[in-house]
């Protein structure tokens, strides 16, 4: 592999890292991308929101994109298909002080792409076209695009897209490897994305899908050419993942993740979560990312269970409290580390 950029640049923005931060929604809250953050991704990106309900000043909505001042550099993502209103959005973006603004053409849920939303873009790609150029006009900050690999097999068109959003002015485009009607499931084709990036002249080319550790990494960029990589799930429960990758990707040594990580940063997690939600809202956030950080340890399903079946809070965080963590095992191999977390969203 020839020499990796550690950093990229979109427009003149130098993100510190080429490894970035997924959005994913229903996960990537505060204190999730306090947890990541803390790893220096490239960018983190907050969860989705719908452009229709950033300018209805929909309250829910304004609370995806709460964030402190250490996630800095932080990207907001868009989902909606009208160019008017991606101006305006892409306006309220700028002026709530994100570093990037970023169109969502990868959301395979019905209920979004029913509009031309999401992956429903994927279908229109001259509106890709119309929208990132009204937002590009309407923003100095870098616009940045995330696409699939198309709908489906039959109709991949992701260098197409990426010359679209080239020519429209966005600095980046995300390329997710696998078609809308692939959901999560399968395996990311990184083909596609290698043809994106042979597509295109000056647009930065960001891999996704099944990047999930630094050997992982190394070979999406080795078989794409691409510039960075996008890792979501794999972020689940093990938030150093993104240090990982771009440490190995600088040739550094690498850390290893004890037993004692995964415990401090669960806690960690849970005292995030508890500083932001209120007590019903955190049992059910402690239950989920609980999830993700034990099921990378040995013999704690039963800590598992007894966590989700806690009425409340104080039940689930003594439970917590009461575990036997000095004598915890969690996979922290490289190969056992590398396991996705099933949780499907957006
Ligand atoms: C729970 C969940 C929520 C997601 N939310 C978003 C989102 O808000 N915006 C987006 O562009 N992609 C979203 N995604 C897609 C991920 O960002 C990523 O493209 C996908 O998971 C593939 O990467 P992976 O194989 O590394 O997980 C979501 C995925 C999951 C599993």
């Amino acid at each position: 592999m020839d020499s990796v950029p550690p950093k990229l640049l979109l427009g003149d923005l130098e993100l510190p890292s080429n490894v970035l931060c997924a959005p994913l929604a229903g996960c990537s809250d505060l204190p999730f991308r306090k947890m990541t953050a803390k790893y220096r991704p490239g960018l983190v990106y907050c969860e989705m929101v719908k452009m229709d309900a950033l300018v209805r000043h929909d309250p829910h909505t304004y609370r995806l994109l709460d964030y402190s001042s250490s996630m800095h550099p932080i990207g907001a993502q868009l989902c909606g298909s009208k160019p008017k209103l991606a101006s305006i959005c892409g306006k309220i973006i700028e002026d709530m002080g994100f570093d990037v603004v970023d169109l969502n053409c990868g959301c395979p849920v019905d209920k979004v792409t029913k509009d031309g939303s999401g992956s429903g873009l994927l279908k229109t790609p001259h509106l890709i076209g119309e929208i990132i150029a009204n937002l590009v006009a309407s923003v100095k900050i870098p616009v940045t695009v995330k696409i699939r690999a198309g709908w489906d097999f039959q109709s991949i068109n992701a260098p197409e897209i990426a010359k679209i959003a080239e020519l429209a002015g966005a600095k980046a485009i995300c390329i997710h490897g696998r078609t809308r009607s692939q959901g999560y499931k399968g395996p990311a084709n990184w083909e596609f994305i290698r043809q994106c990036k042979q597509a295109t002249k000056t647009i930065k080319i960001i891999a996704n899908g099944d990047v999930n550790c630094a050997d992982s990494a190394k070979r999406a960029m080795d078989i794409t050419g691409c510039d960075a990589v996008l890792v979501a799930r794999a972020t689940m429960g093990r938030p150093w993942v993104i240090e990982d990758i771009h440490r190995s990707l600088m040739g550094l040594a690498p850390i290893q993740r004890t037993a004692d990580d995964f415990k401090n940063a669960f806690f960690e997690h849970i005292e995030h979560i508890l500083s932001y939600q209120n007590p019903r809202r955190a049992l059910l956030d402690i239950r989920r990312v609980g999830c993700w950080y034990l099921r990378l340890g040995k013999g704690t399903k039963a800590l598992r269970e007894g966590i989700n079946r806690s009425r409340e809070l104080s039940d689930a965080l003594q439970i917590i409290k009461a575990y036997d963590w000095q004598n915890a095992d969690f996979a922290v191999s490289s190969e056992d580390a590398d396991i996705t977390c099933e949780s499907e969203g957006c």
